[in-house]
């Protein structure tokens, strides 16, 4: 047995390890807020003795009481395993249930050091997106798995293995909840507190259910994004070719936006203030050219776009300034946006035009007063140019980072007569209309090979799959598969693989099920050497209530409810899910969203098959069928088509309004 194997299977060591040193190698979290009572300081520290022998207590009741002071939080580094954590093939974990190795392989992944933005706090991303909460819960969970049976499930509270109950083997292998708060205990200082108690943890979306894959994700939705912005100026459009799609960020997810805008066919581009940030993603190959004179960058770009070429462009400066050069030069931008961290504009995420970055910096904490002043008026500037601009046919949109909201605090003039934001949000805009209403979203497999070959097999058969079904698409979906289409056949060189071998792939109820299927087919037939492993990301048409992003398109009110990720998250476990998830918080934040996902290993038996066509059309068609309730027309096309093809089928169908009687009521 490897000595991994045997580490794994010791689970919590019962002789105290040796104390570690910090690592300086790696990203650490910052200092927690601390906000407990002394009592509560000592409950937290008895939560976490909880997981050791009584006699160990005396040394490390002290050592969580010191981490507690220094990190906010216990994280038990003492505890961290020797070994390097990451994905590896399935089989190198030790286990009795092959689905159970296959979930091992997916939450190591998660804390891969080049993955995991700070492994040693369990951070996968966002900054808070946690795996588990301490060591013991990691050493804990990894044991439960490669003891268990398929015959048994293992409830995850929120990194805290409660346990191996008996199950079935249909049943899921774990079953994972994440900061499930009573929702009056949902405020952001709630999850300081209990999280710092040892009791909750935010999962984020895929960090916390062992789901993420890397900047593809991102690029990938980048890419589906822009393409589709491209065809709210022009409906039939192909790609982004010919068009100047303007932006800012080239941080932890705005840096997809130049590669996706190459990948759609462009010209972007993205200015960044932050010249450290701006050279990273030019030395990774992220962004093509970099400039620091704004008429230099601007003639590039509109000879670029006049020969079709495609190109990205970072601007080594504030986005104001270029937005204002655009508008002096009275150059036509097809498309713009913004993903500066507006989520945050107090603290780094959005910084003042007419400054260095290090002055703002230093303007930030020597007199935090002013530089909110500053902040807003370089918002209220920011706002006029793309007014300018747009009033000229620049097609504008949020990009989910509040940008819209903080400019409308700041007092810009960003509002429409009827009191309503100018520009729409890209949820409500493009990706809910245009994508989710019609069942499509971000499906993603793992090769439990960990093979790059098995990879290509898929990347091949899913094109296979995808270009068999365009030939009696409806005209309605043709151009989302054609763009999945596309990217499935250039995924390979675009080179997005980082950690486990896994690809993301925009796909509809159809789609995914008929891939999915040929998938299990090839594992069967042995064209592929071991299991894949299925699942997507949160932000997706069923798993995500979030009424100012993913259901920020449902109008009948219905957007602060969270029924529908709840009934998801429920049929998923009951239809042969492998592992299913649901979470508290997720991009938009804790106490904001409901957001669940699943994961699925095809084995290639016919239980997979069967599993397989029973969770992924309820896992799509479950949102469709709530996005058709709210009125949503497309989703009501969807829902249509989904009963024609499954007689049992049976959805309630909406029957629409006349406008003009509701208008004329007497109320
Ligand atoms: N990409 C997506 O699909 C997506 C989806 C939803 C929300 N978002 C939102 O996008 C925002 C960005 O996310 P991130 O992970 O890239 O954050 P980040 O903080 O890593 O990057 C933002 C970048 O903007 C730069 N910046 C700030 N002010 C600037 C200015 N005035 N001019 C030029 N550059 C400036 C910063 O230096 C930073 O590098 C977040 O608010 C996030 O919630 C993104």
């Amino acid at each position: 047995m490897t000595d991994i194997k045997k580490a794994i299977l010791e689970g919590i060591p019962s002789e105290l390890p040796e104390k570690k040193q910090y690592d300086t190698t790696v990203s650490h979290a910052p200092k927690r807020k601390d906000l407990l009572t002394t009592e509560e300081k000592k409950l937290a520290i008895k939560n976490a003795l909880r997981y050791f022998p009584e006699n160990l207590h005396s040394v490390l009741a002290q050592e969580f009481a010191d981490e507690l002071k220094e990190y906010g939080r216990i994280y038990m580094h003492r505890y961290r395993p020797d070994y390097e954590i990451k994905s590896r093939h399935f089989e190198d974990f030790p286990h009795k249930s092959k689905q159970a190795a296959g979930i091992m392989m997916m939450l190591s992944n998660n804390l891969d050091y080049t993955i995991a933005q700070h492994p040693h706090q369990f951070i996968t991303y966002g900054g808070n997106g946690a795996v588990f909460q301490n060591w013991a819960q990691y050493l804990l969970c990894m044991q439960l798995l490669a003891e268990m049976t398929d015959e048994q499930t293992l409830a995850l509270y929120s990194g805290h293995s409660m346990g191996l109950f008996p199950s079935h083997k249909d049943a899921p292998r774990v079953v994972v909840t994440n900061g499930m708060m009573i929702p009056n205990y949902s405020q952001p200082d709630d999850w300081e507190k209990f999280n710092a108690l040892g009791v909750t943890q935010y999962g984020q979306m895929t960090a916390g259910s062992f789901m993420y894959i890397g900047p593809q994700g991102i690029v990938h939705g980048t890419t589906i994004t822009v393409l589709n912005a491209s065809r709210k100026i022009d409906s039939t459009a192909k790609d982004m070719s010919g068009k100047i799609f303007v932006t800012a960020g080239l941080g932890g997810m705005s840096g997809a936006q130049p590669k996706a805008g190459v990948i759609a066919k462009g010209v972007c581009i993205v200015a960044e203030v932050n010249p450290e940030a701006t050279y990273k993603r030019h030395e990774q190959g992220w962004v093509d050219e970099v400039y620091k004179d704004l008429d230099q960058l601007i003639d590039r770009a509109v000879s670029a776009r006049e020969k079709k070429e495609a190109v990205s462009i970072a601007y080594d400066g504030n986005i104001v300034d270029l937005w204002e050069k655009l508008v002096e030069r009275e150059i036509h931008i097809e498309l713009g946006s913004d993903q500066t961290s507006l989520h945050n504009p107090w603290a780094g995420g959005y910084y003042p035009v007419g400054m260095s970055f290090e002055a703002a910096n230093k303007m930030m904490s020597n007199n935090p007063e002013k530089f909110k002043e500053e902040v807003q008026k370089t918002l209220v500037r920011h706002t006029k140019a793309i007014n300018t601009l747009s009033k000229n046919g620049m097609y504008f949109f949020d990009y989910g980072n509040a940008f819209l909201l903080e400019a409308s605090r700041a007092g810009a003039d960003i509002l429409n007569e009827t009191g309503d934001f100018k520009y729409p949000s890209y949820v409500q805009d493009i990706m809910g209309p245009m994508c989710f209403d019609y069942g499509f979203g971000p499906f993603r497999w793992v090769c439990s090979s960990n093979s790059a070959k098995d990879l290509e097999i898929t990347d091949r058969i899913a094109a296979e799959v995808l270009e068999e079904l365009m030939i009696n698409a409806p005209k309605e979906i043709q151009l989302q598969l054609q763009d999945n289409i596309n990217w499935i056949k250039s995924a390979g060189e675009n080179k997005m693989v980082v950690g486990s071998q896994s690809r993301i792939l925009y796909a509809d109820t159809e789609g995914r099920m008929k891939i999915a299927e040929a998938f299990n087919n090839a594992v069967a037939s042995k064209e592929l050497s071991s299991p894949i492993i299925l699942g997507r990301d949160h932000h997706d048409v069923s798993g995500t209530d979030s009424p100012y992003r993913e259901t920020s398109n449902i109008y009948d009110g219905s957007q602060f409810t969270a029924d529908m990720a709840i009934q998801n998250v429920i049929g998923d476990s009951f239809r042969g899910a492998t592992w299913v998830s649901i979470h508290n918080g997720g991009g938009v934040g804790w106490g904001e969203v409901i957001n669940g996902g699943f994961g699925m290993m095809l084995d290639g038996t016919s239980d997979s098959e069967r599993r397989l066509k029973s969770m992924l059309f309820w896992d799509v068609n479950n949102g469709i069928s709530r996005r058709s309730w709210a009125r949503n027309k497309e989703a009501n096309f969807a829902i249509k088509r989904a009963m024609e093809m499954e007689p049992k089928l049976k959805v309630t169908i909406p029957n629409f309004t006349d406008e003009t009687l509701i208008n004329k009521l007497n109320l």
